[in-house]
């Protein structure tokens, strides 16, 4: 089957060069972050509030909902990002490989145990777990191995695009216990971080543009209908499912006030450039930024974290 789409890419790429080329920048006109492993354990236990994000019940939920995804997700990405790791040449972009493994693993350790808090607090953490293993189940069985990479480069996008999101606002976590602030401020700035690592391996996988882009495009709309989804169900445990001013509070919250999720967008759109590289979104900025903010307080977030 892997073989059968190669060929099948390859031989498009023959008619139609923009749309089927592989992607040829040379990894070293990127610019590029330090990656770093940072082995951190969250205090997200009882001590953490229900809803943790000031009182406010739709917006700790939806954070809560999104992390129900990253467990599953993150398994996903380092399977996908191994299996072509053979491909790789670029001694600088092996190392980013192995520091992105280790990332996306202790992110998946600390979401499992987030969403255990979620499960104590009777929310359907298992049960959207175990959707969201079956639905990637599905994915492992039927598609291609470069075409999985290529969903890992979809989602990948995504997170960086939620990163540099949080990042950027700081009003978007006021008021949120600071575990829970730590806690995804930290997983933020990591998905920034690596925000390339998968991307480049795709390219020296020579993953053509139009897989990239029908898989962006696909995923898009299993993930956000998959959101929707899970939002009402979590909603629905704390009775909030039908009421209008919920809703409303998460609308405002994500485009109004303090906003900026309608911006994402454009920057969705990026991908769609035959040219993109993930790091034309340069957030090393942010990422000064939140390391200075890391280690000035470090101590007291250790303190907070470790509790
Ligand atoms: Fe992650
Ligand atoms: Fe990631």
């Amino acid at each position: 089957m892997t073989i059968t789409w190669h060929k099948l890419t390859c031989r498009l790429g023959v008619l139609h060069p923009t749309l089927f080329r592989v992607m040829e920048m040379p990894m070293e006109t990127t610019p590029q972050a330090e990656l770093e492993v940072r082995n951190l354990r969250f205090a997200t236990d009882d001590r953490v509030p229900r809803h943790w994000h000031g009182g406010r019940r739709s917006v700790t939920t939806f954070f809560d909902n999104l992390s129900l995804f990253f467990p599953a997700g993150e398994r996903f990405f380092i399977d996908a990002v191994k299996a072509h790791k053979h491909l790789v040449t670029d001694e600088r972009l092996l190392k980013d490989v192995a520091i992105f493994c280790a990332q996306e693993g202790i992110h998946g350790r600390e979401h499992i145990r987030y969403n255990a808090m979620l499960d104590e607090q009777g929310y359907p953490a298992v049960e959207l777990d175990r959707k969201v293993q079956r639905i990637l189940a599905f994915v492992r069985r039927t598609l291609p191995r470069r075409t999985r990479l290529s969903v890992t480069c979809s989602l990948e996008h995504f997170t960086a695009l939620m990163a540099e999101y949080i990042l950027r606002d700081p009003r978007l976590l006021d008021g949120a216990h600071p575990v829970m602030r730590s806690l995804w401020r930290w997983h933020a700035a990591e998905e920034s971080e690596h925000r390339a690592v998968a991307y480049d391996v795709y390219r020296a996988a020579r993953g053509p543009y139009a897989e990239r882009a029908v898989t962006m495009l696909v995923t898009t709309a299993i993930f956000w209908t998959l959101v929707v989804q899970h939002q009402a169900r979590m909603m629905k445990v704390d009775g909030t499912a039908w009421s209008p001013s919920e809703w409303r509070g998460l609308f405002v919250y994500l485009f109004i006030e303090p906003g900026g999720m309608l911006g994402l967008w454009r920057r969705w759109l990026d991908y769609f450039k035959p040219s993109f590289h993930p790091w034309d979104h340069d957030s090393r900025d942010l990422l000064e930024r939140w390391k200075a903010e890391y280690a000035e307080t470090g101590a007291g977030a250790e303190k907070a974290v470790r509790a």
